[in-house]
């Protein structure tokens, strides 16, 4: 807006200096030729009077092109946009963001670093996800980021974290969020801990399963679901993270007149319309839903690709093989769940969240764990 407005005064500017110089040619044409042909209607009282006259005339011309100039130079120099525009930028070092205390780094990833914080003024630690350095500028990364805070700020709900502000800022544009303690399920998967897995799977899973509900029924589809990007706690609280690549479900017209963007998503979790770059509703996160909970019992995906290609063929064309054959301690009713959520065909998965949160309160993950006797 204050560029506008400065590009206004700018034109403003130049168009009063030229009508200036245009009267003021014309005004000196006058004052040296006189009216053309005409006697003059009274005599002249003082030879001295025509030569006044002609030199007030110049003065006053004089002091118009001034102006101008002066209005002009103003304009073009003082006003200038990306000069006079101070960009509100933030205290940035190493250990500090504006009001926050930066204390450990808990990713880096390709255009971002996630960090836990400390409010300064309060003490309380939150988690900032901020653009590299060389991220900042570039307008499709800032676009990604602030589409994921937005996202994030409209989809309040229990079991997914909060986004408390947004900033904007040039050079450092981040968001801040609740810091959720205790890490993603991802790596609790690569650490082998079975016993906690054992003890809170189920718990996860129907607070995960909540949150995902309650986003396709805000018409979104998250189009990520995965082990690193549900954050659980040592209790088995969790929480639905990274909204980056969240979606609109279309609906009507929108279907048809569909602008196809990127194929986007992570190949282990990717149901095969979105492969296939097709319109998404909730049933593409309900396959993503299912090869995490398949990774979740048994430590490894549904499927593994000698190559990218490979991999998303098999998520097209393979039938995946029961999670017991990995697991035996997975229950029938369990793994039955699991494969329908990877059916090929969306019409043969659970149709939405709130089915497969009905089934997860009826059936039992893992079987009881028979005690050895002794
Ligand atoms: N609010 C939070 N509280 C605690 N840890 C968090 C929080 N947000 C993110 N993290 C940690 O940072 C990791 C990465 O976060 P996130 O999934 O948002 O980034 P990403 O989009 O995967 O990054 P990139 O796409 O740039 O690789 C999470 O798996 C988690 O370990
Ligand atoms: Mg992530």
């Amino acid at each position: 807006m204050y560029q506008r407005i400065c590009t206004a005064l700018r034109w403003l500017a130049l168009l009063l200096l030229a009508v200036t110089f245009s009267w003021a040619s014309q005004q000196s044409l006058c004052a040296q030729t006189g009216p053309p042909n005409l006697p003059p209607a009274t005599p002249p009282p003082s030879s001295s009077a025509p030569q006044q006259e002609g030199a007030s005339i110049w003065i006053y011309v004089g002091a118009v092109v001034a102006l101008g100039v002066i209005g002009a130079i103003i304009a073009l120099v003082v006003l200038q946009p990306n000069k006079s525009k101070k960009e509100p930028t933030l205290s940035y070092s190493s250990e500090r963001l504006g009001d926050y205390r930066l204390l450990n780094l808990l990713m880096t990833g390709q255009t971002s670093q996630v960090w836990e914080v400390a409010e300064i003024s309060s003490g309380r630690h939150f988690a900032i996800k901020m653009l590299l350095p060389e991220c900042a500028k570039v307008a499709e990364h800032r676009r990604f980021l602030f589409h994921e805070a937005e996202v994030g700020q409209q989809l309040a709900h229990p079991n997914i974290i909060r986004v408390v502000r947004i900033v904007r800022d040039p050079n450092v544009p981040h968001f801040v969020m609740d810091f959720f303690p205790g890490g993603n399920l991802k790596l609790r998967i690569l650490r082998k801990e079975w016993d906690f897995i054992k003890e809170h799977a189920q718990e996860i899973l129907k607070q995960a399963a909540t949150a995902l509900a309650f986003i396709n029924a805000k018409g979104w589809v998250h189009r990520d679901v995965k082990p690193d990007n549900l954050l659980v706690s040592s209790s088995g609280e969790t929480r639905v993270i990274d909204l980056a690549i969240a979606q609109r479900i279309p609906t009507g017209l929108a279907k048809i007149f569909r602008k196809k963007g990127k194929i986007q998503g992570t190949r282990s979790y990717m149901s095969p319309e979105q492969i296939r770059n097709e319109p998404l509703d909730g049933r593409a996160d309900i396959y993503s839903f299912g090869a995490t909970c398949y990774e979740i019992v048994t430590g490894r995906p549904p499927f593994r690709g000698t190559s990218a290609q490979d991999l998303l063929n098999k998520h097209l064309t393979e039938k995946p093989i029961s999670p017991r054959v990995h697991n035996p301690e997975v229950t029938e009713e369990f793994a039955q769940l699991v494969l329908q959520m990877l059916a090929k065909n969306k019409e043969h998965r659970p149709q939405s969240f709130h089915e497969v949160l009905m089934a997860l309160r009826k059936i039992r993950v893992f079987s009881a764990v028979k005690k050895s006797k002794t």
